[in-house]
Protein backbone atom coordinates (compact mmCIF):
# COMPACT_ATOMS: atom_id res chain seq x y z
CA UNK A 1 0.00 0.00 0.00
CA UNK A 2 1.85 3.29 -0.95
CA UNK A 3 1.57 5.58 2.06
CA UNK A 4 3.66 8.81 2.49
CA UNK A 5 5.56 9.23 6.17
CA UNK A 6 7.75 12.20 6.51
CA UNK A 7 9.86 13.15 9.54
CA UNK A 8 10.44 16.54 11.21
CA UNK A 9 11.91 17.97 14.02
CA UNK A 10 14.46 21.13 14.88
CA UNK A 11 18.31 19.84 14.44
CA UNK A 12 19.60 17.06 16.48
CA UNK A 13 16.16 15.66 17.39
CA UNK A 14 17.20 12.51 16.45
CA UNK A 15 14.66 11.99 13.47
CA UNK A 16 17.37 10.57 11.37
CA UNK A 17 17.80 7.99 14.13
CA UNK A 18 14.48 7.34 13.54
CA UNK A 19 13.56 6.75 10.44
CA UNK A 20 16.40 4.00 9.77
CA UNK A 21 14.98 1.98 12.72
CA UNK A 22 11.75 2.39 11.30
CA UNK A 23 12.87 1.71 7.56
CA UNK A 24 14.29 -1.15 8.82
CA UNK A 25 11.19 -2.89 10.79
CA UNK A 26 9.20 -2.00 8.36
CA UNK A 27 11.45 -4.13 5.37
CA UNK A 28 11.66 -6.86 8.06
CA UNK A 29 7.47 -6.68 7.98
CA UNK A 30 8.02 -7.27 4.32
CA UNK A 31 6.80 -3.60 3.36
CA UNK A 32 8.68 -1.90 0.17
CA UNK A 33 10.42 0.80 1.25
CA UNK A 34 11.71 4.00 -0.22
CA UNK A 35 14.01 5.82 2.11
CA UNK A 36 15.01 9.46 1.18
CA UNK A 37 15.75 12.93 2.89
CA UNK A 38 15.18 16.64 1.95
CA UNK A 39 17.62 18.77 0.92
CA UNK A 40 18.84 16.19 -1.39
CA UNK A 41 17.44 12.43 -2.45
CA UNK A 42 18.85 12.70 -5.65
CA UNK A 43 22.00 13.78 -7.71
CA UNK A 44 20.76 16.93 -8.77
CA UNK A 45 18.81 17.42 -5.65
CA UNK A 46 22.41 16.58 -3.38
CA UNK A 47 24.21 19.35 -5.44
CA UNK A 48 21.33 21.68 -4.10
CA UNK A 49 22.01 20.23 -0.28
CA UNK A 50 25.56 21.22 -0.79
CA UNK A 51 25.13 24.73 -1.73
CA UNK A 52 22.30 25.16 1.20
CA UNK A 53 24.10 23.69 3.98
CA UNK A 54 27.29 24.69 3.43
CA UNK A 55 28.44 27.30 6.21
CA UNK A 56 30.45 29.28 3.56
CA UNK A 57 26.77 30.50 1.51
CA UNK A 58 26.28 32.43 5.10
CA UNK A 59 25.59 35.46 2.03
CA UNK A 60 22.49 33.09 0.84
CA UNK A 61 19.46 35.43 1.09
CA UNK A 62 16.43 34.17 2.75
CA UNK A 63 14.80 34.07 -0.67
CA UNK A 64 16.86 32.41 -2.65
CA UNK A 65 17.33 29.98 0.09
CA UNK A 66 13.48 29.34 -0.25
CA UNK A 67 13.76 29.22 -3.85
CA UNK A 68 16.73 26.64 -4.09
CA UNK A 69 14.45 23.69 -1.26
CA UNK A 70 11.76 24.40 -3.68
CA UNK A 71 13.71 23.65 -6.99
CA UNK A 72 15.43 20.51 -5.09
CA UNK A 73 12.41 19.50 -3.90
CA UNK A 74 10.59 19.56 -7.13
CA UNK A 75 13.51 17.45 -8.30
CA UNK A 76 13.29 14.89 -5.37
CA UNK A 77 9.72 14.25 -5.90
CA UNK A 78 9.64 13.74 -9.92
CA UNK A 79 12.37 11.46 -10.08
CA UNK A 80 12.42 9.48 -5.89
CA UNK A 81 9.03 10.11 -4.22
CA UNK A 82 6.47 10.08 -7.18
CA UNK A 83 7.23 6.95 -9.07
CA UNK A 84 8.09 4.97 -5.37
CA UNK A 85 4.36 5.92 -4.36
CA UNK A 86 2.80 4.73 -7.91
CA UNK A 87 4.82 1.36 -7.50
CA UNK A 88 2.90 1.26 -3.96
CA UNK A 89 5.79 1.23 -1.91
CA UNK A 90 5.97 3.06 1.60
CA UNK A 91 8.22 6.33 1.31
CA UNK A 92 9.92 7.67 4.61
CA UNK A 93 11.36 10.85 4.23
CA UNK A 94 13.82 12.90 5.98
CA UNK A 95 11.87 16.33 6.24
CA UNK A 96 9.49 17.92 3.84
CA UNK A 97 7.11 20.80 3.27
CA UNK A 98 7.07 21.19 7.09
CA UNK A 99 10.70 22.17 6.70
CA UNK A 100 10.39 25.03 4.44
CA UNK A 101 7.55 26.33 6.75
CA UNK A 102 9.15 26.17 10.25
CA UNK A 103 12.64 27.18 8.92
CA UNK A 104 12.00 29.71 5.83
CA UNK A 105 8.49 30.85 7.35
CA UNK A 106 8.87 30.89 11.43
CA UNK A 107 12.77 30.98 11.32
CA UNK A 108 13.75 33.70 8.85
CA UNK A 109 10.26 35.66 8.54
CA UNK A 110 9.20 34.93 5.10
CA UNK A 111 5.66 34.85 3.84
CA UNK A 112 3.42 32.12 4.57
CA UNK A 113 1.62 32.27 1.43
CA UNK A 114 4.35 32.86 -0.89
CA UNK A 115 6.30 29.38 1.09
CA UNK A 116 2.57 27.51 -0.25
CA UNK A 117 2.57 28.64 -3.24
CA UNK A 118 5.88 27.59 -3.70
CA UNK A 119 5.54 24.53 -2.43
CA UNK A 120 2.54 23.64 -4.68
CA UNK A 121 4.78 24.47 -7.90
CA UNK A 122 7.45 22.09 -6.56
CA UNK A 123 5.33 19.15 -5.08
CA UNK A 124 2.08 19.45 -7.63
CA UNK A 125 -0.39 18.49 -4.81
CA UNK A 126 1.48 15.53 -3.25
CA UNK A 127 1.61 15.53 0.19
CA UNK A 128 2.13 13.29 3.34
CA UNK A 129 0.00 10.56 4.77
CA UNK A 130 1.16 10.91 7.71
CA UNK A 131 4.46 13.49 9.75
CA UNK A 132 6.08 12.63 12.67
CA UNK A 133 7.32 15.60 15.11
CA UNK A 134 9.97 14.82 17.20
CA UNK A 135 10.45 17.33 19.90
CA UNK A 136 12.83 18.55 22.14
CA UNK A 137 14.77 22.13 23.47
CA UNK A 138 16.81 23.22 21.32
CA UNK A 139 19.83 23.64 23.38
CA UNK A 140 19.49 19.61 24.00
CA UNK A 141 19.84 19.05 20.27
CA UNK A 142 22.21 21.21 18.94
CA UNK A 143 24.83 19.99 21.23
CA UNK A 144 24.25 16.31 19.42
CA UNK A 145 24.03 18.06 16.24
CA UNK A 146 27.70 19.89 16.81
CA UNK A 147 29.41 16.14 18.15
CA UNK A 148 28.01 14.82 15.22
CA UNK A 149 29.00 17.86 12.92
CA UNK A 150 32.38 17.67 14.88
CA UNK A 151 32.79 13.94 14.46
CA UNK A 152 32.24 13.69 10.73
CA UNK A 153 35.11 15.88 9.68
CA UNK A 154 34.83 17.02 5.78
CA UNK A 155 36.36 14.43 3.26
CA UNK A 156 37.47 15.53 -0.47
CA UNK A 157 37.25 19.13 -0.10
CA UNK A 158 33.42 18.57 0.76
CA UNK A 159 32.70 21.30 3.30
CA UNK A 160 30.96 20.86 6.58
CA UNK A 161 26.73 21.09 6.72
CA UNK A 162 26.86 23.50 9.18
CA UNK A 163 24.78 26.29 8.14
CA UNK A 164 21.34 26.42 10.00
CA UNK A 165 23.61 25.05 13.24
CA UNK A 166 25.17 27.96 13.21
CA UNK A 167 22.28 30.09 13.54
CA UNK A 168 20.84 31.85 16.86
CA UNK A 169 19.12 29.80 19.40
CA UNK A 170 16.21 32.27 18.57
CA UNK A 171 16.46 31.23 15.55
CA UNK A 172 16.22 27.54 15.90
CA UNK A 173 13.50 28.64 19.12
CA UNK A 174 11.00 29.85 16.46
CA UNK A 175 11.09 26.67 14.21
CA UNK A 176 11.00 24.71 17.68
CA UNK A 177 7.38 27.29 18.10
CA UNK A 178 6.50 26.55 14.28
CA UNK A 179 6.47 23.00 13.98
CA UNK A 180 4.75 22.45 17.43
CA UNK A 181 1.68 25.31 15.81
CA UNK A 182 1.89 23.12 12.85
CA UNK A 183 1.31 20.15 14.73
CA UNK A 184 -1.56 21.96 16.88
CA UNK A 185 -3.18 22.89 13.64
CA UNK A 186 -3.44 19.66 12.01
CA UNK A 187 -3.53 16.65 14.46
CA UNK A 188 -4.60 14.09 12.56
CA UNK A 189 -1.78 14.37 10.21
CA UNK A 190 0.68 15.27 12.26
CA UNK A 191 2.01 12.32 15.21
CA UNK A 192 4.43 14.41 18.43
CA UNK A 193 6.70 12.28 19.97
CA UNK A 194 8.97 13.61 22.65
CA UNK A 195 12.15 13.33 21.92
CA UNK A 196 14.10 13.09 25.20
CA UNK A 197 13.57 9.61 25.76
CA UNK A 198 16.02 7.41 24.75
CA UNK A 199 16.44 5.62 21.30
CA UNK A 200 14.23 2.70 22.17
CA UNK A 201 11.53 4.28 23.73
CA UNK A 202 11.05 7.20 20.80
CA UNK A 203 11.23 4.15 19.02
CA UNK A 204 8.31 2.36 20.87
CA UNK A 205 5.94 5.99 19.97
CA UNK A 206 6.94 6.02 16.43
CA UNK A 207 6.60 2.46 15.42
CA UNK A 208 3.44 1.89 17.44
CA UNK A 209 1.93 5.39 15.38
CA UNK A 210 2.83 3.72 12.51
CA UNK A 211 1.54 0.56 13.28
CA UNK A 212 -1.94 1.97 13.83
CA UNK A 213 -2.25 3.93 11.04
CA UNK A 214 -1.20 0.97 8.43
CA UNK A 215 -3.35 -0.81 10.00
CA UNK A 216 -6.56 1.76 9.16
CA UNK A 217 -5.16 1.65 5.98
CA UNK A 218 -5.66 5.84 6.69
P1 LIG B 1 19.02 17.82 8.11
O1 LIG B 1 20.02 18.42 9.07
O2 LIG B 1 17.85 17.22 8.76
O3 LIG B 1 19.65 16.96 7.05
O4 LIG B 1 18.36 19.07 7.33
C1 LIG B 1 19.11 19.94 6.63
C2 LIG B 1 18.90 21.38 7.05
O5 LIG B 1 18.06 22.03 6.10
C3 LIG B 1 18.27 21.59 8.41
O6 LIG B 1 19.04 22.60 9.05
C4 LIG B 1 16.90 22.13 8.11
C5 LIG B 1 17.06 22.78 6.76
N1 LIG B 1 15.86 22.80 5.93
C6 LIG B 1 15.20 24.02 5.68
O7 LIG B 1 15.61 25.05 6.19
N2 LIG B 1 14.12 24.02 4.85
C7 LIG B 1 13.65 22.88 4.23
O8 LIG B 1 12.67 22.94 3.48
C8 LIG B 1 14.33 21.62 4.50
C9 LIG B 1 13.87 20.37 3.83
C10 LIG B 1 15.42 21.64 5.35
Amino acid sequence: MAYFITFEGVEGCGKTTQIKLLAEALRVAGHRVTLTREPGGCPIADKIRAILLDAANSALTPSAELLLYAAARSQHIREVIAPALDRGDIVLCDRFIDATIAYQGYGRGLERGLILQLNDLATSGCRPDLTILIDCPVETGLKRAMARIEACQPVDGNSREERFEMESIQFHQRVRDGYLSLAADEPERFCLVNGNGSVQEIFAEVSEAVAARLSRGE
